[in-house]
């Protein structure tokens, strides 16, 4: 494929409902840039090529879950800024403090939040109807100990959380980017693990789950070889209970397919 073909829809991240994303954007995923100002600080900018971990997606946004993005947003969606996060002022009271990224539908996410009321997550998603499904969630379920940030993890992560600061991280069934050319784009790289786990308190843990054997492989290496992570299996972990098995993952068992657990710990 040159640099300027569309990318083959079976080489897109999954939809977060199950599906191939075939409402993809049509750019290249090769070609992402970025702005910024050159480091003399003249006003000259600086056109620099970024690889993300996810492409933007058009994706509708249903009518409830406008009426969600409507409704609770003040209260449940915290801004993305250069600065470090006030988890006692976002959250309204001091608990455990436990990061998502990507958490798609947010199905798992609610889940989990009401299965562990006295802990507090902080869910990061750059999809908007997600984003909005997930609010649903929020209020349907009353669930009052979740905030959303809808921006790329990776600066939240770099700017909004100082060291130290979480007591566990959660990446769900990441975005696999199955051919070779596109594992640059996967999130689990050994560069921002390092990032992820320096957040981590001593003791905090990183749970990652995937569906593709290849990328568990990849989780595996990079988490065995960071010299501040323990792994508290021999390799893979058993599903901890709290974390439910999604619609797709049962979809996906049922067909004879793997799910690959990984449950380390910040020493
Ligand atoms: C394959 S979906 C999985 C969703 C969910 N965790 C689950 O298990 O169903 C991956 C999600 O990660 C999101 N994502 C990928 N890279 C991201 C980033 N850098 N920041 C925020 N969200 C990201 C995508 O938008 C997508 O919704």
């Amino acid at each position: 494929m040159s640099a300027h073909t569309p990318p083959n829809p079976h080489d897109l991240p999954r939809d977060p409902n199950g599906d191939e994303a075939p409402s993809a954007s049509p750019e290249n995923p090769e070609t992402e840039t970025s702005s910024t100002e050159n480091e003399a600080g003249d006003g000259a900018v600086l056109h620099r090529r970024r690889i993300r971990s996810f492409v933007t997606r058009a994706g509708r946004v249903s009518t409830g879950q406008r009426r969600a993005l409507d409704d609770l947003s003040p209260r449940f969606m915290l801004p993305f800024e250069g600065a470090p996060l006030d988890w006692t002022t976002a959250f309204g009271r001091t608990g455990a403090r436990v990061l998502e990224i990507g958490f798609g539908m947010g199905a798992t996410t609610a889940e989990i939040a009401a299965r562990r009321p006295d802990d507090d997550f902080l869910g990061i998603e750059v999809h908007e109807p997600g984003v909005g499904a997930l609010l649903k969630l929020i209020g349907e379920q009353a669930l009052d100990n979740i905030r959303i940030i809808q921006h790329d993890a990776v600066e939240v992560v770099e700017q909004m959380l100082p060291e130290g600061c979480l007591d566990g991280i959660h990446i769900y069934f990441p975005d696999p980017w199955h051919k070779a050319r596109h594992h640059k784009r996967r999130l689990i790289q050994p560069a921002f693990v390092a990032t992820l786990v320096s957040r981590l308190k001593p003791g905090g843990y990183l749970h990652l789950a995937t569906d593709w054997e290849n990328y568990a492989e990849q989780m595996l290496d990079v988490l065995s070889a960071n010299p501040s992570l323990q792994n508290t299996a021999a390799d893979y972990a058993p599903r901890p209970d709290y974390r439910p098995i999604t619609k797709f993952e049962r979809r996906g068992l049922a067909l004879g397919h793997g799910v690959w657990d990984l449950l380390f710990k910040r020493i």
